[in-house]
């Protein structure tokens, strides 16, 4: 009973379907006469069919495609598999004609046909034809996509490079694949790259010219070629910018009293790395130990240089020098040691352990600092900033401080502590607008 309505389906897909499909031959058949076009349709319900077409499939290089030919109603006919382009039968029936040993097929019920192409190459790529050995031959194609991950073509692409600042530096990178990748360069560090006068944190395309280089832009960089093909890939390329030693000294005069450990300090740029050193005024070199200690830590090409001399004499007073030495070049800068008063007050001497130039970091400071403070002054405007940053952090040297001696000293706290205090016994009117100012807030 099922069985017998299973056929009657399938009669009637089949006769809905027969028009369309044989629209072109039943035409053709019209002019030999209506007799022939009825034969000929009862006639093609005999023949083999394509129960679907064939797929695209996209591989990738290397591994496994199958294609998949289904024909209903093939009974004697043969299926065979065909390469388009080269025109090359590849299997008839259940034979493997191609040499090609990674060529296989299989079947299943006489009805899907099924050819294997084992790790894919690139020529594998192309149309592939289900035939059957009908007359007039029936066919239908299907397209191997095969395609390719990126990988990078080393002899096209830059390696480590080391350039000199203000040179203009061409990095190249050349991947291939199948589709052709996509290429962007960016840090290795994720940080922005100035690209000539933009930053930007990624720069598309297979070449990345920097113009002027600077130090700046010392650092990793990778180039990601991609193509939708995992996985993608990227190449590792070291821009190391080289430049003779730069300093900079953030208090070129110094104030100590006898007794007291002072820190005198250096900044320094460099690359390759500069070897730095302390000097005495006669231009000995100082070596850590008891009374010094030298200790310079780095931060990439940056260098930070400090010198402590301890329990401060008489003959520790004078001049320091700072050098930085790389193969490029060399550069120094003096600093200025001088005396100054002991503090009188009996709170401070027991402070005698405090680094002179470290204070400003420090809370809590007292009298000394206001004297070098003082002393700072007279150096003037290369020392100003020095001034403004100890002081506005030092409140508790505020009260001591006599204003007009100090006329530049930020007065933030004042002004924020009462905003309408200075209209206290002010005209009405003065005060009035302030009380208009407070209503509008
Ligand atoms: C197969 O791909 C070709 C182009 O490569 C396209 O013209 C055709 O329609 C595709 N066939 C199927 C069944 O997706
Ligand atoms: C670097 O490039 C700029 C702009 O393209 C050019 O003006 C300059 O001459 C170049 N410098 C060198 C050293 O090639
Ligand atoms: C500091 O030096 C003086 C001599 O200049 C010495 O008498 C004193 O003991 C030293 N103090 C310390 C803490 O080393």
């Amino acid at each position: 009973m099922m069985r017998r309505q299973l056929h009657w389906c399938v009669a009637l897909v089949l006769l809905a379907a027969a028009p369309a499909a044989l629209g072109r031959h039943s035409r053709e058949v019209k002019k030999g006469g209506r007799g022939g076009a009825v034969e000929e349709l009862a006639n093609e319900m005999h023949m083999p069919r394509f129960a679907e077409s064939i797929p695209n499939i996209t591989v990738t290089i290397g591994k496994d495609a199958v294609l998949a030919c289904v024909v209903d109603n093939l009974k004697n006919y043969k299926v065979a598999w065909v390469r388009v382009d080269t025109q090359t039968i590849l299997s008839i029936h259940h034979n493997v004609i191609t040499q090609n040993p990674r060529i296989s097929l299989s079947h299943n019920d006489h009805r899907s046909w099924y050819l294997h192409i084992n790790d894919v190459h690139e020529a594998d790529r192309g149309w592939y034809m289900c035939q059957i050995n009908t007359d007039p031959m029936r066919s239908r194609v299907g397209y191997v996509q095969v395609v390719v991950p990126p990988s990078i073509i080393d002899k096209e692409t830059s390696s480590d490079m080391v350039v000199r600042e203000n040179s203009n530096v061409s990095m190249a990178c050349k991947a291939e694949g199948y589709p052709e990748p996509y290429i962007m360069w960016r840090r290795e560090d994720g940080e922005d790259i100035n690209y000539n006068g933009n930053e930007v944190s990624v720069v598309d395309g297979e070449l990345l010219y920097i113009t002027r280089v600077s130090r700046l832009h010392m650092g990793a960089y990778l180039c990601i070629a991609s193509n939708g093909v995992p996985p993608s890939i990227s190449k590792r390329v070291l821009l190391r910018v080289q430049f003779p030693p730069m300093l900079t000294i953030p208090n070129q005069l110094e104030g100590a009293y006898m007794g007291q450990d002072v820190v005198l300090e250096c900044h320094t740029e460099a690359y390759p790395s500069s070897i730095n050193y302390w000097t005495t005024e006669r231009g000995d070199m100082i070596v850590s130990g008891d009374k010094y200690e030298a200790v310079s830590t780095d931060d990439g090409y940056k260098k930070y240089m400090m010198l402590k001399i301890r329990n401060i004499s008489r003959k520790d007073f004078g001049s320091y020098k700072c050098v930085a030495k790389n193969s490029l070049g060399e550069t120094d800068g003096l600093i200025k040691l001088d005396e100054i008063p002991v503090p009188s007050t009996t709170s401070t001497t027991s402070t005698t352990s405090q680094p002179a130039s470290a204070g400003g970091k420090k809370r809590g400071r007292s009298k000394h600092s206001k004297q070098r403070h003082k002393h700072n002054e007279v150096v003037g405007a290369a020392n100003k900033d020095f001034t403004t940053n100890r002081w506005d952090r030092g409140e508790s040297n505020w009260d001591d401080m006599g204003q007009d001696e100090n006329p530049d000293i930020p007065s933030e706290g004042l002004a924020m502590e009462d905003d309408c205090a200075w209209s206290r016994g002010a005209p009405l009117l003065l005060a009035s607008s302030c009380l208009l100012v407070l209503w509008f807030q």
